[in-house]
């Protein structure tokens, strides 16, 4: 192991068993010492058992791995994704500076305004209702099909973004279960139904078999004919688009330099334009932009990004914590953890290094979460007292969109200061004690019960504060989290840009075909997945 990084264990080793009710005694300026801030965004890490020292050894280990450099690599357009030979610059498609950016020789900024000027003249088109179906009747519902990043970006943005929502229904259509389509579909009218077919590669099986539903369910409704009405498709595979039907004027490009999971703000993002229109989806660029100009130029201890991947390093390779919690208090951000899980764990999810080998310290954390309040009620019993420590880490906005509804935000508020407070001091056992005996309880039933009612504390969170969940704060807090993924990945010393772990099971899934369908045996799989195929063909009618 590199010495610094066990130097850094070592400091760990006597910070981690910091008690954080003493450390906030013993410095009334711990918060200000131990939070960041940029715009209104506020990063408040300080009930973290961390200190100067953990801090200063982990900048040192950021430097010695290249982090800064790495980081100007992206930047620039250099091939950093080595097993697929790809740039990795989702950020060029939010440049809002037009500042160029050059691939292969080439500046790709004019081909992104291109797309962003094709995409708002569709969008609003189809808003207004000037572009609309085969039976001249505006769309009322647009129906994404696409599945992974083609899917969790725009359906966690548009809930996320319900009330700045002033265009059509938007619908999302991701799993291969024919449930999925046939729920979606049962309520709508295919005269003023639009589906967008969402798919880097346009081979997805899932997304092609959907699209193929879909298609059914126009043509059978409308006429054949009335198929290049009802859709439009997002793609890099425009021969592949071609080829199932769709006009070449309703295709929507983007390149292979945009990872899936980092497409949101590439044409994928169309569905979220056509909900908020696309004034408001350049304010949720410009907000990407923003943290990607303060990724690059703010010094290492000042930038949230770095900041939150350093923190995230030190919780999951130094501590060894296995997972990670993130909880909004905020309803419309409900899949927020569901993008994340794609973002974090098809990046950083990896047991070998760039280099080839295997990985000697662990690699990404399990990312899950629900917003709070819900949450509490369901598993933050185990985050208070369970035998994991899970980092958490809390969003809360300063003001709701409902402001007639103050109170409710109110609470919302202090039941989110609250949890990070009570994970932090925790009960002790007298206090739970007396409190009991405070109750009027006896001391040998008190003696019996204060131990459940002890609270370990010392449990770590960071809390983010905003002004409001606008496009801009939104497009904000996506852009955090990709370049906090981007610094681990480099920290952990692996690829976060391919995803390989996801094929075998595809293959296996085509293969597996024809079993399941009864048309071919199942000689020569194990014996569980012989058994498992004789079961289900057995019940099947
Ligand atoms: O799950 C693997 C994956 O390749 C993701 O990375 C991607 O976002 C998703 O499938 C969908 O792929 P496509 O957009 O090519 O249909």
């Amino acid at each position: 192991m590199n010495a610094l990084l066990n130097s850094l264990k070592k400091t760990a080793d006597r910070t981690s068993a910091t008690d954080l009710r003493a450390a906030f005694a013993g410095d009334p300026e711990r918060f200000r010492n131990f939070s960041l801030r940029f715009e209104d965004l506020l990063m408040d890490f300080s009930k973290i058992a961390i200190n100067a020292e953990v801090l200063d050894a982990l900048v040192r280990l950021a430097a010695e791995k290249g982090v800064e450099e790495k980081r100007a690599a992206m930047f620039a357009g250099e091939k950093i994704n080595i097993t697929e030979d790809r740039a990795v610059l989702h950020t060029a498609l939010r440049n809002r500076a037009n500042t160029p950016v050059m691939v292969d020789g080439k500046d790709v900024m004019p081909d992104v305004n291109d797309v962003l000027d094709a995409m708002g003249k569709f969008s609003e088109g189809i808003r207004s209702g000037s572009i609309n179906g085969a039976t001249g009747k505006a769309f009322t519902d647009v129906v994404n099909i696409g599945i992974g990043g083609s899917d969790l970006g725009p359906a966690m943005t548009t809930l996320a973004l319900a009330p700045y929502h002033d265009g059509p229904r938007l619908h999302y259509v991701s799993n291969i279960d024919g449930a999925h389509i046939a729920d979606t579909i049962a309520g709508l009218n295919p005269e003023t139904t639009l589906f967008i077919v969402a798919s880097k590669t346009f081979t997805t099986i899932e997304t092609m078999t959907n699209a193929g539903t879909a298609r059914k369910f126009i043509a059978e409704a409308l006429g054949e004919e009335a198929v290049g009405h009802h859709f439009c498709a997002v793609s890099t595979a425009l021969g592949k688009v071609a080829d199932f039907g769709i006009d070449s004027s309703r295709v929507f490009g983007f390149w292979d330099w945009v990872g899936g999971r980092y497409s949101i703000w590439s044409a994928i993002g169309l569905p979220l334009m056509i909900a908020i229109g696309s004034k408001n989806f350049g304010a949720f660029l410009d907000g990407a932009h923003a943290i990607d100009k303060h990724f690059q130029e703010a010094p290492v201890t000042e930038n949230l990004p770095f900041m939150l991947g350093l923190i995230g390093y030190y919780q999951r390779v130094v501590l060894g914590y296995p997972s990670r919690a993130v909880i909004p208090y905020d309803q419309r951000m409900s899949r927020f953890a569901a993008y994340l899980q794609q973002l974090d764990m098809e990046s950083n999810g990896k047991s070998v290094t760039i280099g080839s080998e295997e990985v000697t310290t662990p690699t990404g954390p399990i990312v899950w979460g629900e917003p709070g309040t819900n949450g509490q009620h369901a598993f933050f019993q185990l985050l208070h007292q369970g035998t994991n420590i899970i980092p958490i880490e809390f969003m809360i906005a300063a003001n709701g969109h409902e402001t007639d509804l103050r109170h409710q935000h109110q609470l919302l508020m202090a039941n989110c200061l609250a949890q990070s407070e009570a994970l932090m001091k925790g009960r002790t056992l007298e206090e739970a004690k007396a409190q009991l005996l405070d109750k009027g309880m006896d001391a040998e039933t008190a003696d019996k019960i204060a131990p459940h009612r002890v609270f370990s504390g010392n449990r770590p969170s960071i809390t983010f504060v905003y002004d409001a969940l606008t496009p801009y704060a939104l497009g904000r807090m996506i852009a955090l989290y990709e370049h906090r993924v981007f610094v681990e990945g480099v920290l952990f010393g692996i690829n976060s840009f391919d995803q390989w772990g996801v094929e075998l099971g595809k293959e296996l899934a085509t293969g597996l075909l024809p079993v399941v369908s009864g048309s071919e045996s199942a000689e020569g799989h194990d014996s569980s997945t012989k058994g498992l195929v004789a079961t289900l063909l057995a019940a099947a009618h």
